[in-house]
């Protein structure tokens, strides 16, 4: 029997792929800064302490934290709300190995991965662009937003593998495919939007 191809909705994609886009170019960029004028936790010398690259983290960081995840903090917390961390999550992990076993560690992973990227903004939003040029590695801020570096990148490991291991690489694809079905057309967004807020 051939298996349906997995769908997902129109504005998820577009959500998740400009957050996904945004988020690894701060993880890369926040690296580079990092191993350039830290480097104490190990170095791989890729780039020379340059103040531009402070500047072009700087900017992934106010796009993702002014406009990308709160837009899609919204996103899924209403219409994406089953796929995150239910009520009967608890209930649902006495039930190893069964497939729901699966589906609710993917929802833990999908939420971990959200609430990653918010430790990461709101630690980004207490650095100073200052710190590090100035030598001053010691800030409380600075520790908390490398800690939330490493979070961040092991929750989007957890959320690949979880997303692999539940629908293997046609559910991955699904996520950057560029059809959409006519009830998903952008020219019935208004409509949504209007009913959403009429709620
Ligand atoms: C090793 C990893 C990282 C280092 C060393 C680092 C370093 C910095 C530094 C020095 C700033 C101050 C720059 C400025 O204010 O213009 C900053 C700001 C920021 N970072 Fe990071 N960062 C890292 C990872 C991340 C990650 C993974 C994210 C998000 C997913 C992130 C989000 C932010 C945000 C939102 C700001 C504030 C930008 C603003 O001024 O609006 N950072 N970071
Ligand atoms: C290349 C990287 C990424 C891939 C391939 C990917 C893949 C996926 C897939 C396949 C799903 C659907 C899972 C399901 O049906 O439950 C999903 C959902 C989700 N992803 Fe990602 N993801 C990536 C990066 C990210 C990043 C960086 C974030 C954090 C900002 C993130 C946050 C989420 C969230 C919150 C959901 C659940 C959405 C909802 O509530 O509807 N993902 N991801």
């Amino acid at each position: 029997m051939p298996r349906s191809k997995p769908y997902q909705p129109l504005v998820l994609r577009l959500l998740h792929g400009v957050n996904a886009l945004l988020v690894i170019g701060a993880v890369i960029t926040g690296f580079l800064v990092y191993d350039s004028w830290d480097g104490r936790f190990g170095k791989l010398a890729l780039t020379k302490a340059n103040r531009d690259l402070i500047d072009i983290h700087g900017t992934f960081g106010f796009f993702i934290f002014f406009i990308a995840l709160p837009i899609f903090v919204i996103y899924c917390f209403s219409a994406g709300k089953s796929r995150l961390i239910q009520g009967d999550t608890l209930a649902k992990l006495s039930e190893v190995g069964k497939p729901i076993w699966w589906y609710t560690l993917q929802r833990i992973a999908n939420t971990a991965m959200l609430i990653a990227g918010i430790l990461a903004v709101i630690s980004g939003k207490f650095q100073d662009e200052n710190w590090l040029p100035n030598g001053e590695l010691n800030h409380v801020w600075y520790y908390a937003h490398l800690i939330a570096w490493a979070i961040v990148v092991f929750a989007l490991a957890i959320h690949l593998l979880m997303s692999v291991k539940v629908g293997g690489l046609p559910l991955l694809l699904s996520m950057f495919d560029v059809k959409y079905r006519p009830e998903d057309s952008p020219k019935l967004w208004r409509e949504k939007v209007t009913n959403f807020f009429r709620r």
